[in-house]
């Protein structure tokens, strides 16, 4: 079976982008990543796809052509679906039109709950019993695409910031490779 071709993403650490590296390195995983892109030089995320022998681009945002760039670099590479991962910009309605349903995104929140950042310390302090993450396709409006896997994750008693973020993190690695497995299978 051919492999999706999947183009990815980063800003900075990288975590769910290895999720993906060890997920296509499984046997039989329906998907393999052509080129990690980050608009950061200094991304620790780059190192890990060296680490994985898969070619890496830095292309900054502060270029005019930003866009057009990502846009020929993925093209260029036989990209067929961007997978956002930690990647802090947002993209422009004309980029998200021209990869419509190619695009999707992690997001550490149940959608449509806490969209935008800091979502840990909102849910912390809306008092909410669980929160978790969610996979879904990117559209113009930010954390608003239709919605394509989730994973609930309970908020525990003397829960911080940091204690939430690491266990809704354990979730996001599971459910975005789930989810680019399904996209790849023709599931969804
Ligand atoms: C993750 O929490 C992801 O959901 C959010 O940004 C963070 C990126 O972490 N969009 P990493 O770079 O994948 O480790």
């Amino acid at each position: 079976m051919a492999r999706l071709i999947l183009g990815v993403l980063i800003s900075g650490r990288g975590s769910n982008l290895q999720a993906l590296i060890d997920a296509c390195a499984t046997p039989n995983f329906p998907a393999r990543i052509a080129l990690v892109i980050s608009n950061k030089a200094d991304a620790a995320g780059l190192d890990r796809a060296k680490r994985a022998g898969i070619p890496t681009a830095t292309i900054s945002h502060r270029e005019s052509d930003f866009e057009a760039r990502l846009d020929a670099a993925l093209r260029a590479a036989g990209v067929e679906l961007v997978c956002l991962a930690g990647f802090m910009r947002v993209l422009s309605g004309p980029f998200v039109a021209r990869w419509h349903d190619r695009i999707v995104n992690i997001h550490p929140s149940l959608l449509p709950a806490f969209p935008g950042i800091a979502t840990h310390r909102r849910a912390l302090e809306a008092g909410v019993t669980e929160t978790g993450c969610t996979v879904h396709f990117v559209r113009e409006e930010v954390d608003a695409g239709p919605i394509i896997l989730q994973e609930r994750v309970p908020i525990l008693p003397g829960d911080t910031e940091a204690s939430l973020a690491a266990r809704v993190l354990q979730s996001e690695h599971r459910i975005y490779p789930a989810a680019v497995r399904m996209l790849a299978e023709g599931r969804k």
